[in-house]
């Protein structure tokens, strides 16, 4: 079902300071579609939980209305809206069995034996736990516990599913399996889904469209895509990865086909769908670490920049480096495939360059 969420704000009182106000979400719009996957991406405290937790129905918003398939449902109670919530904390009950757990949902509707015993198989065939029905949870792995708390979640069918930060239990390995199995299962049932992450990578594996949050505030809507090589602020190019901010000038306007921007001398086209920059304007090319052009410098170059290796750290499949060039900020760069590529050293003489093409401009601040 579609989830719409419009003019949410939340307020709490500060339990420390009865007389001041925590604006925790303020002027949240957003409408997701049926079937998507959208997750909540910003840094601890920025509201993504609050914001879950107001679509659940456990925290009331402060203003604004939540609407489920065209009803507005503000005023209806969790256990009423449909929605289920997938907790980092498995949630499940440790004295009964795997089977049981994932029965439970079904025996509190009041269903039959044999329709209860028939979901439930069918839910462990798909969620590869078939040989664990008799298992009590704590005989079972972290990742396996995960997939019992989801197929408890998903046997009531559930029109909107609920993830806040459900893998920050698991470790590193484990926790990368069950993104991809969390995204399996939810396009398997084509469940509408909201998934709270601070991890950059989670978010990008799970989602349709990631929405990035900070202080409480929307900063951005797109696809993983869109977020990493158009981010609409500085705020939004470095939470989702290392970026090169570029500082240039415009010297050229946009008719269409991008903007003339210099970059102390030399001049590159760059495209941009905004049309709002001045001549003169200061601008900041956010250029990823792996777009940027990265050859031994030689004399006649015709490259941006001419920088030295600073340093270097060998990864195996990239190389990462830090590159000094005189008169700007360092340069963040990623060359990949060293093997077959090579690679360069500390104090080796370098040239740096970048295509228009990967080059996204945003307007200093
Ligand atoms: N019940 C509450 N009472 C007071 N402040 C709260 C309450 N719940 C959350 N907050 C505050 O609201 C802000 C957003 O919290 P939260 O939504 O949990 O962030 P996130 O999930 O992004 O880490 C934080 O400053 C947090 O301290
Ligand atoms: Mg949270």
């Amino acid at each position: 079902m579609s989830l719409k969420l419009v003019n949410i704000s939340k307020v709490f009182k500060d339990p420390d300071q009865p007389n001041k106000q925590i604006v925790a979400v303020e002027g949240v719009n957003l409408e997701i579609n049926e079937g998507e996957m959208v997750s909540f991406l910003g840094p601890s405290g920025c509201g993504k939980t609050t914001t879950l937790r107001i679509v659940s129905g456990f925290e009331t918003p402060t203003t604004g209305e939540v609407w489920l398939s065209g009803k507005m449902i503000n005023d209806l109670p969790p256990n009423k809206r449909d929605t289920a919530m997938v907790f980092q904390s498995y949630a499940i009950f440790p004295h009964l069995s795997v089977g049981q757990n994932i029965a439970f949902g079904l025996e509190l509707k009041g269903y039959d034996k044999k329709t209860i015993r028939k979901e439930v198989d069918s839910i462990m065939e798909i969620m590869n736990l078939r040989e664990y029905y008799n298992r009590r949870p704590d005989q079972l792995s972290g990742g396996q516990q995960q997939r019992v708390a989801l197929a408890r979640s998903i046997i009531n069918r559930p029109s909107v599913l609920l993830f806040d930060e459900p893998l920050s239990n698991l470790d590193a390995k484990l926790r990368e399996q069950m993104r991809f199995e969390i995204r399996r299962i939810q396009q398997k049932f084509k469940i509408t889904s909201i998934y709270v992450t601070h991890d950059q990578a989670e978010a990008m594996i799970v989602s349709d469209r990631i929405v990035v949050m900070n202080e409480g505030h929307i900063m951005q809507v797109g696809t993983p895509f869109e977020i990493y090589s158009k981010p609409v602020n500085q705020f939004v190019a470095d939470f989702v990865g290392r970026v090169n901010s570029i500082e240039g000038l415009i010297v050229g306007l946009n008719n269409g086909d991008g903007y003339e921007v210099t970059f102390g001398g030399k001049v590159k086209k760059i495209p941009s769908e905004i049309n709002t920059l001045g001549m003169n304007d200061s601008v900041k090319a956010i250029v990823r670490p792996e777009s940027l052009r990265i050859k031994n410098f030689q004399e006649g170059d015709e490259s941006l920049f001419h920088g030295r290796i600073e340093k270097m750290v060998y990864l195996g499949p990239t190389v990462e480096y830090d590159i000094e060039i005189p008169g700007r900020d360092p340069i963040y760069a990623v060359t990949h495939n060293p093997i077959e590529e090579g690679f360069f050293n500390v104090g080796d003489e370098v040239s740096i360059d970048f295509s228009p093409k990967a080059a996204h401009l945003l307007k200093k601040e």
